[in-house]
């Protein structure tokens, strides 16, 4: 018997938003099946085009109708054709403030068969788990341009960092790294150009580190660990980071274990007061979108997470083992791996290899 288990809220956006979220419920349906389970699926047409239509990027109970389901399922937002305050400051963004979504997993794994750009890396040997603050930080929309147009033209953006807001992604980075092997912290700072926000960020740090003694954690300028990202990846367990800081090396660390386009991430509420959300880390990709032919595995990935998160672990492992079986035999892939397959060929070969 297949019972209804949870309401998913799918945005699929903009660009190859709506090509991956696709794929990444026909796979999530598939896994699901085998333990009695179906997810109750609810579209939303919320992207560029729909504002074009409406003028507004959502409806006014837009937000009211996100909290009625269980978790939501999210493409990518933003057209070269619509201003990013419309799309990204009126959907992506708020939606992480408005659901307290202050944590940001973004898991890079080199999985085996693919090619790291990075030489003689073995499969396993990159295994990080990004934890990126996800509600505050430099993303705070504080600030506001004056003088427009003339010689004195300013703008002004400010920072917002708060105690509160460190504490609470330092503590779930921690406890992540607890229940790994390696029990390893990074810290990502810059505290010795910005003094103030990230000499909070250090202060919160160490409190929080001193609390968890069976971690292992450290402190690492975000120079520095843009570079040991390249040069040693291997070293890196748990990684937690301030909100563009997370941004900038979360693409970097998806790279590096081969593409963006298997860079899955969840933006969660630990509290469960509001639904979680989950997206591939990349964007829209205006320039092959429509062409059938981006790699859907980020947002399978995602969803991956969601199944997890909602309380599925082993059809959440089911799913992950799959995708694993289909990179490591490389028949199937599509061109950012280096292949000719498509989009709907990957979900196909994830579904059957359910
Ligand atoms: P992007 O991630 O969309 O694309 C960067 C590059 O990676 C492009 O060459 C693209 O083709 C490639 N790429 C991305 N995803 C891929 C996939 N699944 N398979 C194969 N190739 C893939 O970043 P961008 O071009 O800087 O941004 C495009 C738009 O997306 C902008 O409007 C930006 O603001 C928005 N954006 C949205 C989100 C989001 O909704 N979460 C995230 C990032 C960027
Ligand atoms: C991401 C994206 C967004 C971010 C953009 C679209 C504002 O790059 O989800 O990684 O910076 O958070
Ligand atoms: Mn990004």
């Amino acid at each position: 018997m297949t019972t209804a288990a949870a309401k998913i809220a799918v945005v699929g956006g903009d660009g190859i938003g709506p090509e991956v979220t696709e794929q990444a419920i026909r796979v999530t349906d598939a896994v699901l099946k085998h333990y009695g389970v179906a997810f109750t699926w609810n579209r939303l047409p919320w992207s560029s085009s729909f504002y074009k239509k409406t003028g507004q990027i959502l409806p006014d109970d837009g937000w009211a109708t996100l909290q009625q389901h269980d978790a939501i399922l999210f493409g990518a937002i933003g057209s070269p054709d619509v201003p990013d305050t419309v799309t990204v400051h009126g959907l992506l963004l708020p939606m992480r403030r408005k659901f307290d979504l202050y944590v940001n997993l973004r898991p890079a794994y080199l999985f085996d068969g693919v090619q790291s750009p990075l030489r003689d890396k073995a499969p396993g040997s990159i295994d990080m788990l990004v934890y990126r603050e996800n509600t505050e930080g430099e993303y705070a929309p504080t600030g506001g341009r004056l003088y427009a147009g003339t010689p004195n033209e300013t703008a002004v953006q400010t920072s917002v960092f708060t105690r509160r807001g460190c504490d609470r992604i330092l503590r779930a980075a921690f406890e992540a790294a607890r229940k790994r092997p390696r029990k390893k912290v990074t810290s990502i700072t810059k505290s010795n150009a910005q003094v103030h926000t990230l000499g909070l960020w250090d202060d919160a740090y160490r409190d929080v580190s001193k609390q968890y003694p069976d971690v292992q954690s450290h402190s690492l300028l975000v120079d520095a660990a843009a570079m040991d990202f390249v040069r040693k990846p291997e070293v890196f367990d748990v990684v937690v980071a301030s909100n563009l800081f997370g941004d900038i090396l979360t693409d970097l660390s998806a790279i590096i274990t081969g593409s963006v386009g298997l860079g899955a991430s969840a933006n969660i509420n630990p509290e469960r007061v509001f639904p979680s959300m989950f997206e591939p880390l990349h964007g829209s990709a205006p320039d092959i979108a429509g062409k059938g032919i981006a790699n859907p595995l980020a947002a399978i990935l995602s969803a991956k997470l969601m199944i997890d998160h909602l309380g599925y672990p082993k059809a959440a492992t089911a799913l992950q083992t799959a995708v694993a079986r289909v990179l490591k035999e490389a028949k199937v892939r599509t061109p950012d791996l280096g292949g000719k397959a498509t989009t709907t060929d990957m979900g196909d070969a994830v579904v059957a290899a359910i």
